[in-house]
């Protein structure tokens, strides 16, 4: 098993089931600068939004083991939405270190920012029919709801984020979940992005909601709570004599290395470097 080679570095695996997740490593990596990551992106079998919860556990248990096993991984981010939502108890099942998912941080920072205690979440149709959200809401004293909105992740991916066609699709998502709010007598301030796919939409969508309603992203929150997990370990100025010292960021991906390394950037803010073939079996 590899390791982390620097006991105050640890090795922090992040899983998402394609590009997406990387916004939530950009997120991390401005948080704990000073630690190493290793990326796996599933993107042989994205999308996991329109799967099974059985298959979406399966495929997502192979990726925590290998980040673990062969990757020394010392906690794990899943920043994916739908395997957060569908998958958490088997990933913490399949691998001996902390999980974290993206779903409470992004309910505790709907929270944090609503002050009408109603809020709106849009994600896939499987994190919706889950109903992830809306528990982790009403946990938080929240009244969630929910919206699936699948044609946004197939926009991204084909690079449509500032496309007139995507702000069509957003308007038309958003105008059927403000009905459907005002139907059932809520008064949302606040809209969660619960998909690792919709910060790069993040200057469309917000254009689209109403004024005043603030916009939650679920890989920002998640960032903020995995600084405060690891806060003292790898947080904080870096001393002079560790400066030199380069934080480690391996990429992998189940499919097209040469695709996640073109549209990777996109999502990372930054080119992702040489990304490694990762055959993880049916
Ligand atoms: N990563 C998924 C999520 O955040 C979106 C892409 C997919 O459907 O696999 O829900």
């Amino acid at each position: 098993m590899k390791t982390s080679n620097h006991s105050s570095t640890p090795m922090i695996g992040v899983f998402d089931s394609g590009f997406g997740g990387l916004t939530v490593l950009r997120a991390l990596i401005e948080r704990l600068p000073r630690a190493n990551f290793a990326f796996v992106g599933d993107t042989a079998r994205l999308p996991y939004g329109s799967k099974s919860r059985r298959t979406i556990a399966r495929y997502a248990a192979q990726s925590a083991q290998f980040l673990v096993r062969e990757q020394g991984a010392e906690y794990l981010v899943i920043a994916c939405n739908t395997a957060s939502a569908l998958a958490l108890d088997a990933i913490q099942e399949a691998v001996p270190v902390p999980v974290l998912g993206v779903i409470e941080p992004g309910a505790t920072a709907a929270r944090q920012a609503s002050k009408t205690n109603d809020v709106l979440v849009i994600a896939t149709n499987a994190t919706v029919q889950s109903e992830a959200y809306t528990a982790a809401c009403q946990a938080q004293g929240l009244r969630a709801l929910e919206k699936a909105c699948p044609l946004l992740v197939p926009l991204v991916e084909e690079g449509w984020t500032d496309h007139p066609v995507t702000e069509e699709v957003i308007d038309i998502y958003l105008n059927e979940l403000r009905a459907e709010a005002w139907a059932r007598g809520l008064n949302p301030d606040t809209l969660v992005l619960g998909c690792t796919h919709y910060p790069l939409l993040r200057p469309l969508i917000e254009r689209a909601v109403r004024p005043g309603v603030k916009v939650i992203d679920s890989a920002e929150a998640t960032a903020q709570v995995a600084a405060q997990i690891f806060n003292g370990r790898v947080t904080g100025p870096v001393p002079a004599t560790e400066q030199t010292e380069q934080t480690e960021i391996r990429c992998f991906a189940t499919d097209s290395v040469e695709k996640f390394e073109r549209l990777g950037s996109r999502f990372l803010g930054r080119p992702v470097g040489k990304v490694e073939l990762l055959d993880l079996g049916g």
